[in-house]
């Protein structure tokens, strides 16, 4: 695999960069696009991994989803005003955004800029008007959800592009549909998740959609199944004539980068080889604990509070909440996803779900029984010579995982 055809050159000026932006959304596919890391949610795609992906010739993405909540968690948990809880959770994450943000430019002027937010989050919409007005962010990435306004608000923001999340043609229709009648901007790409492969919040209808196993086409019950990448991108690409298709979900190795290029995607975007780095926001101790030890598997399960099948690391089993730990949570709630959608805030909904407020951000923290979103080649990718050192599991820098993955060797350890 040619690295440098897939990365982002050294841009000296705003000329540059305006320059090769216009290179790589251009519908004659002058350039290709560059790799880049999937938003992780929360706070694990920060700016710290950010600029350890842009040094290493990638485009950065930081995630934006309740990105505040560790920084005044205990402020914010003291209210016992919903309102005014729901007030400082959203002005900690605008505030933190926007921090990372200036930090990205102050290291990297004219790098490649994204932003990752959650559709189901409540503050989506206030959160894009932050991100647009603050100049400085080149794409933004649409997540788990489509919002059909996003064309109109985007006028606002000439400079910003949008991709939105998708994992098949009928959510990509229906983006572009949905600016056609608002007369708003259409999609500049499209990010195209295999939820097989993917970690954290997965584009399927259920756990047993997410496993791929529905054929392509029902009368060739042998032929390629519905999420298959080679069929994705046909699909697609007739409902997204030109635009960029940037593939997600199972990229990990040199050569599955190499394959998506000859598919016909322009570029691709790595989660779980990112997220298992010195620079992500996920403690070492952690990723040495539950995600580099084959004991624990990876499983996708429907228990996220957005409704969403899911695909996590199985770390222990967590203890039963009692009634009172159940009632204490609910009354801090900070309504990130709105507590209308929240399947953990219905009656009995701690029996199925979560709540994604307390447990997600646990983990960035380092604390047990945090959720341990993953892509599910992590059993394999736990293998490689990169994950140990003197006999020892380790946990490499940015630079060591992609030069990794652009060497092209597997270095698998048995
Ligand atoms: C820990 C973790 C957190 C994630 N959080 C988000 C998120 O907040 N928003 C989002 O769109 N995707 C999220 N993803 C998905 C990644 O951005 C990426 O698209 C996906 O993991 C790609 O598959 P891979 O991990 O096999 O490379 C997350 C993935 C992981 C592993």
């Amino acid at each position: 695999m040619d690295r440098a055809s897939v990365s982002v050159p050294s841009l000296a000026s705003r000329a540059e960069h305006e320059e090769y932006l216009g290179e790589i959304f251009s519908t004659s596919h002058t350039r290709r696009f560059p790799w880049m890391n999937g938003g992780m949610g929360v706070d694990l795609s920060n700016d710290t991994l950010v600029k350890a992906v842009m040094a290493e010739g990638g485009a950065g993405t930081l995630s934006a989803s309740a990105v505040g909540f560790n920084a005044r968690r205990e402020q914010i948990l003291a209210e016992l005003s919903l309102e005014r809880r729901v007030e400082l959770f959203q002005q900690a994450n605008r505030d933190e955004i926007l921090r990372q943000i200036r930090s990205v430019r102050e290291a990297f002027p004219y790098g490649i800029l994204s932003v990752n937010i959650l559709v189901p989050m409540n503050d989506f919409d206030s959160l894009v008007e932050d991100i647009g007005s603050s100049g400085e962010v080149d794409l933004l990435f649409p997540a788990a959800g489509l919002p059909r306004g996003l064309a109109k608000q985007m006028e606002q923001y000439p400079h910003m592009r949008y991709a939105p999340l998708v994992s098949g043609p009928r959510a990509a229709q229906i983006m572009m549909s949905a600016a056609d009648k608002s007369g708003g901007r259409p999609p500049d790409a499209f990010y195209v998740e295999l939820p097989q492969f993917a970690g954290g919040h997965l584009g399927a209808k259920d756990v047993e959609d997410a496993m791929n196993t529905e054929p392509a086409d029902p009368a060739h019950l042998d032929g390629p199944r519905k999420f298959d990448a080679e069929v994705l991108i046909q699909q697609i690409r007739e409902v997204a004539r030109g635009i960029p298709l940037i593939l997600a979900g199972g990229i990990a190795y040199g050569q599955d980068i190499k394959r998506a290029h000859d598919l016909g995607y322009d570029g691709v975007s790595m989660g779980t080889r990112l997220l298992l780095t010195q620079e992500s926001g996920m403690p070492n101790h952690l990723l040495e604990k539950y995600y580099l030890d084959s004991r624990y598997r990876v499983t996708k399960t429907m228990t996220s509070p957005a409704g969403l099948p899911s695909s996590i690391v199985e770390g222990p089993v967590l203890p039963v909440l009692t009634e009172d730990v159940v009632r204490e949570i609910r009354s801090r709630c900070v309504s990130c996803i709105g507590q209308k959608r929240c399947q953990f805030f219905r009656p009995g909904g701690e029996e199925h779900s979560y709540c994604i407020a307390r447990r997600l951000p646990a983990s960035r923290r380092g604390e047990e029984g945090g959720v341990l979103f993953t892509g599910s080649r992590l059993e394999e990718m736990r293998n490689d010579t990169l994950y140990t050192l003197d006999g020892k599991p380790y946990i490499p820098t940015a630079q060591e995982a992609m030069s990794f993955v652009f060497s092209g060797m597997r270095g698998n350890v048995e």
